[in-house]
């Protein structure tokens, strides 16, 4: 609920409190005009008397801090909490808007004039006639309008406010009002001023197959900044961030949550002043960014969504997995549980054909895969990465049947078919670029840079755009396709756009065309799941998550790698976006061999699918993965829309190794599911507690893991220990006798009280640690791992 509180109706000084379920932010207009922030945090009952309480006007300003104005001498904008902005008027801290005014100065001064509050604020998710996205289904949205003192640009700030999930969307609108254009060096979505007491930043930086690392930095008066010049929201640096206090962890205290909605250059930027207050500011990256708008012309910001959460980073990161999943995530899927699937890159790479890959789907489908995936390498003559990206029709060779003679065989034996693109991209060595050169972003006369032998199409081009929609229509439209993974491969360079002649608008204008031609592509297909990727997580943000439901994480599927990535996306990103797979060992990106049960649990935890030739499988490996598909259909809703909790977080624990924990409980507490994953085996580690939360204390639950059986081979020659004759390691007897004989695995299986499992915890069964073994005894070895499924039990009255 927002509400407007007058303090002196003849000032216009009105405050403005944008109430959620558990949030409160608050902002007041000075009778300088200036908009004052007051608050952001949990609930309060503000009132006029809070506004007096919270204002913190002095009457003298501190040491050589510049006055506003010789009417306002009291007035310094270098230590005023402020909405807004901007430089040249005594705020000399991070600004959130800089323009070039008609004279060339760079000074500006928003005052308020007005307000305007929509009530039942409801939105298709997109601008008006743009197509850049925006959170929808909010319940309230408040304009407030400003305008430069000196001159005439207009400034609206756009609050929206989404109760249930405690968050807030704010964005900026520069309308320009002035005879001619104006330059924009600097547009920032969000400006945002606390109190720096014990604050500390969150970020989540990384690189190709390392997404996803969560780093912590102490804010103080140096500039600690985020940001991306990829040309994508990047791996490098994700522009999720977080706020908290020091000692705020994933159970206790308070942070703030922000991210952008937004696919391309991103900047955010922490630092204190010297007065108890810090400065936060997110949009789009000011660097190499210059957009000049003409009289009557508007520019509008992306959209920043922030958060407040009293109680953890858990409290935190669900606020953000709702709001994802409720204003985010659109259409067809955004409700569907997503199919099992089968993606053929780390099965077979470049080198397949149809046969291959039927009698991969035929095995497929037996061990209960629902969607079929033909990864890269399908069109032109795509026998490896230098060639064909642009020609997007299909190779004989591989499939003389075409698409859709793949795809309806794929369907007769049950299952969907879907494949991959990267219409962004053009190889040199393809047939669209020798006819069109000049739709790659190039710089004429200028050696180009490489990467991943290819270049990038230049989508500020509306020819460009309306070829690759047309493309993709005819591609989809040629088969039954159900799915399609859109890839992006490099990160820009060189930008120039022969059609621009403002190149520093280039990269911008480059995001506004991906998002014209990705919504034109899914809204024409709407039954299409859409799977986002770019390099694996290079793109992972949620302007891409507006266009498709979920993206593929990271090109990284080693299980204790992707542990430690998931964990990284879960602050900020709900399971049912992270498409996670069960890949080959030895993996592929490591060489770690881990047991199939290890990375079936963490591929469990996102949007669940298979990336190995099944073709290749023993008979256990089948065995298994049949029974770990058919489990994880059973539980597939909790991953979808349960509440997620982190329970460790990877740090080191006593024994000197790592653990990750988390677990989802479904909506009505009645089933939920749990994980734990450790780095190193640890000799004699005492049996270990699995404490959970989220359950409902006063329900029973049926608490079970899966019945594992262990081959022989991973004992070596403590075979001997029993056997009656000697066995050599590795000899044939010693296969033939891991065929005959497995192991068993142990056993949890109990019935206890919700009350339990989250305030005292189980003790799991004691680890194997040299002085027996047998099916009481966990077989946790170096990066062992644990499901634990959790039902409620209901008592029958008449028993
Ligand atoms: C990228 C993706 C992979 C795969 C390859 C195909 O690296 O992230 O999953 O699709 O491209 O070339």
């Amino acid at each position: 609920m927002i509400e407007i509180l007058d303090k002196n109706s003849a000032k216009n000084t009105k405050t403005f409190l944008l109430n959620t379920k558990n949030t409160t932010y608050a902002f007041t207009v000075l009778e300088s005009g200036h908009l004052a922030h007051l608050f952001y945090g949990a609930k309060c009952d503000f009132g006029l008397d809070g506004v007096k309480a919270t204002e913190g006007i002095n009457k003298y300003l501190a040491g050589n801090t510049i006055s506003y104005s010789s009417e306002y001498s009291n007035i310094g904008l270098e230590d005023l909490a402020l909405e807004v902005s901007t430089i040249g008027k005594g705020d000399i801290r991070e600004p959130q808007i800089c323009l070039t005014n008609i004279d060339g100065s760079t000074s500006n001064d928003f005052i308020y004039h007005d307000y305007e509050l929509i009530k039942g604020y409801s939105s298709n998710g997109y601008r008006h006639l743009t197509c850049m996205p925006e959170a929808f289904s909010g319940d309230e949205q408040l304009i407030i309008k400003l305008k430069d003192s000196q001159r005439n640009i207009y400034l609206e700030l756009v609050y929206t406010v989404f109760e249930d999930t405690d968050c807030i969307t704010r964005r900026v609108r520069i309308i320009n009002k002035e005879e001619t254009f104006i330059d924009i060096n600097r547009a920032l979505s969000l400006c945002l001023d606390l109190p720096s007491k014990n604050l500390s930043m969150m970020t989540f930086t990384g690189a190709w197959t390392r997404e996803m690392n969560v780093n912590e930095l102490k804010v103080t008066q140096n500039k600690i900044v985020n940001s991306s010049f990829t040309g994508t929201s990047s791996n490098r640096n994700n522009p999720l961030v977080i706020l908290k206090r020091k000692e705020t962890s994933d159970f206790y205290g308070e942070a703030y949550g922000f991210n952008i909605i937004y696919s391309g250059n991103h900047y955010s930027c922490a630092q204190a002043n010297g007065y108890g207050k810090a400065r936060f500011v997110m949009g789009i990256n000011p660097e190499n960014f210059d957009f000049r708008i003409e009289h009557d012309e508007i520019f509008e910001t992306p959209e920043v969504v922030m958060t407040f959460a009293k109680n953890g980073l858990n409290n935190l990161s669900q606020n953000f997995h709702e709001f994802i999943r409720n204003h985010i995530v659109r259409r067809t899927w955004a409700k569907k549980v997503r199919p099992v699937l089968l993606n053929s890159w780390e099965a077979c790479y470049f080198k397949f054909n149809e046969t291959k890959l039927l009698n991969m789907a035929k095995k497929a489908k037996d061990l209960g895969v629902e969607l079929f995936v033909m990864d890269d390498g399908w069109f032109g003559n795509r026998d490896n990465d230098t060639c064909s990206l642009g020609d997007w029709d299909v190779n004989l060779k591989k499939l003389p049947n075409g698409l859709k003679g793949l795809a309806d065989k794929i369907n007769e034996l049950g299952l969907e078919f879907g494949i991959w693109v990267e219409p962004e991209m053009v190889n040199v060595d393809s047939n669209l670029y020798r006819e069109h050169p000049d739709w790659a972003i190039k710089i004429p006369g200028i050696n180009h840079s490489e990467g991943r032998n290819q270049r990038i199409l230049n989508l500020t081009m509306e020819e460009v755009r309306d070829y690759l929609v047309a493309r993709i229509f005819d591609m989809l439209s040629s088969a039954n396709i159900k799915y399609v993974k859109w890839d992006m491969n490099r990160i820009f360079t060189d930008y120039y756009g022969i059609n621009l002649s403002r190149q520093k608008e280039m990269a911008h204008r480059y995001v506004l065309g991906l998002y014209d031609i990705m919504r034109r592509i899914v809204e024409e297909f709407p039954d299409v799941l859409f799977e986002g990727c770019a390099s694996g997580g290079n793109r992972f943000d949620l302007g891409i998550l507006s266009f498709m439901p979920q993206i593929w994480a990271s090109d990284n599927t080693d299980a204790w790698c992707r542990a430690k990535i998931q964990t990284g996306y879960s602050y900020g990103y709900p399971t049912s976006v992270i498409a996670a797979h069960i890949s080959a060992s030895p993996n592929h990106q490591t060489l770690r061999n881990t047991l199939q049960e290890s990375r079936f649990n963490v591929a469990a935890f996102g949007m669940l699918g298979l990336e190995v030739n099944v073709s290749d499988l023993n008979d256990d490996q089948i065995q298994l993965l049949k029974e770990q598909i058919a489990i994880y259909k059973k539980y597939r809703d909790v991953i979808f829309d349960g509440d997620y909790y982190r329970l460790s977080n990877g740090e080191e624990t006593e024994f000197g190794n790592c653990v990750y924990e988390w677990i989802c409980v479904s909506k009505d507490k009645t089933k939920a599911l749990a994980f734990t994953m450790q780095d190193k085996a640890v000799a004699n580690q005492p049996n270990a507690w699995l404490r959970v939360t989220g359950l409902d204390d006063n329900k029973k639950y049926h608490f079970f893991n899966m019945s594992n059986k262990y081959e022989i081979k991973h004992f070596g020659d403590l075979i001997n220990t029993v056997s009656p004759i000697h066995i050599k390691p590795d000899s044939a007897i010693h296969r033939v006798i891991g065929k005959l004989k497995k192991m068993d695995g142990e056993v949890e299986d109990m019935v206890v009280s919700g009350s339990l499992l989250n305030n005292c915890g189980i003790r799991l069964h004691q680890n194997y640690a040299g002085t027996g073994y047998d099916g009481d005894v966990r077989f946790y070895q170096d990066f062992a791992s644990r499901l634990f499924f959790i039902e409620e039990v209901v008592d029958n009255e008449n028993d």
